[in-house]
């Protein structure tokens, strides 16, 4: 362990993990230091389409997104996860078009990511106003509002598929319960399209997606002091069409045992045992108006790349609150 502090929270949340049937890590840790570069690169292979789509979109739309965006009024822009620089640069420029001031306000967890976003979004413009934050999401919306000041959320690059049914509707309803009449949530999912296309997404040739996936046991070995033999386990991704899911395993190519120090304990796999390390899911239509409908919003607009396989929308509360 080359860490004197454990995190005691990841530390539990492996010790639960890999004590449920069928087993589970969250794919919320694979985003250490090599993890963000790994992403890097996944989103830079030929067969990852998500950030492709997207920037398409927010090239192409930009100008109508913003014009929806600033009819509004004064707004912040708040993105839920740093995105990828070379994206939200669409949208800042338009916004920027519009000619009204705003705060950009990306917040992350790693302030390695927010730095990286900064390099990459700021030296071209310097009218840009970015206030970034570092933490939990939820404990950024406790804090008071700007008076007069709307909030604009931007939920980027699908990351809600990476949230198990129901975290998912529990995670909008939470945006949605801190959100005031007029403000609005640009969301981007990534919809359901030929299943070779997602397979391929997630089964790259260049095996960066595999080097992903084994990062996290990698991670568990530094962080947990664990034993993991990464040569014992292999990338296993999976989709299936009826229900839009794209998972992501670990798979023990044979018996094996693995001891992690920091718990204490050994864990046992036989031959063939996976570990389920993420859910990426892909979505259609009906999905995103049950999704929206049980969080509490109506979509009001909807942008989509030429070849109709992601989409940006935009999403406003309704009901009480
Ligand atoms: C950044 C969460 C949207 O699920 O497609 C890419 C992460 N995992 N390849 C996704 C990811 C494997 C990505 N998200």
């Amino acid at each position: 362990m080359d860490d004197t502090v454990i995190d005691r929270e990841f530390a539990e949340a492996v010790r639960e993990g890999l004590h449920q049937r069928p087993r589970r890590l969250s794919s919320r840790y694979f985003y250490d230091a090599r993890g963000d570069r790994l992403f890097q690169r996944i989103m830079a292979s030929p067969e990852y389409y998500p950030t492709d789509c997207e920037r398409e979109i927010l090239r192409e739309r930009g100008p109508e997104i913003a014009r929806a965006i600033v009819a509004g009024g004064v707004f912040e822009l708040v993105e839920l996860g740093a995105g990828d620089g070379s994206k939200m640069g669409h949208l800042l420029d338009a916004l920027h078009a519009e000619g009204t001031a705003f705060v950009y306000r990306p917040l992350d967890i790693s302030p390695h990511v927010l730095d990286l976003l900064a390099e990459r979004l700021c030296p071209q413009r310097p009218w840009l106003d970015m206030q970034p934050w570092a933490g939990n999401y939820m404990d950024w919306l406790a804090q008071p509002r700007r008076p007069g000041v709307r909030r604009v959320f931007a939920f980027m690059g699908s990351n809600l598929g990476n949230f198990e049914p129901p975290a998912d509707r529990d995670f909008l309803r939470e945006i949605r319960d801190s959100m005031s009449a007029d403000d609005l949530l640009l969301i981007g999912l990534d919809l359901k399209k030929s299943p070779e296309v997602i397979r391929a997404a997630y089964d790259d040739e260049g095996g960066v997606t595999a080097k992903f996936n084994l990062n996290l046991l990698r991670r568990i070995n530094r962080e947990l002091g664990a034993d993991f033999d990464l040569d014992g386990f292999s990338h296993r991704p999976e989709y299936d069409p009826d229900t839009g899911a794209a998972l992501s395993y670990l798979c023990s190519e044979r018996e094996q045992r693995v001891r992690i120090d920091a718990l204490g304990e050994t864990f046992a796999f036989v031959q063939g045992e996976c570990i389920r390390t993420e859910i990426s899911q892909k979505y259609d239509d009906a999905l995103i108006a049950e999704l929206a409908a049980a969080a509490g919003f109506e979509v009001t607009a909807d942008f989509r790349d030429r070849r109709g396989w992601f989409t940006d929308q935009l999403w406003r509360p309704i009901g009480p609150g």
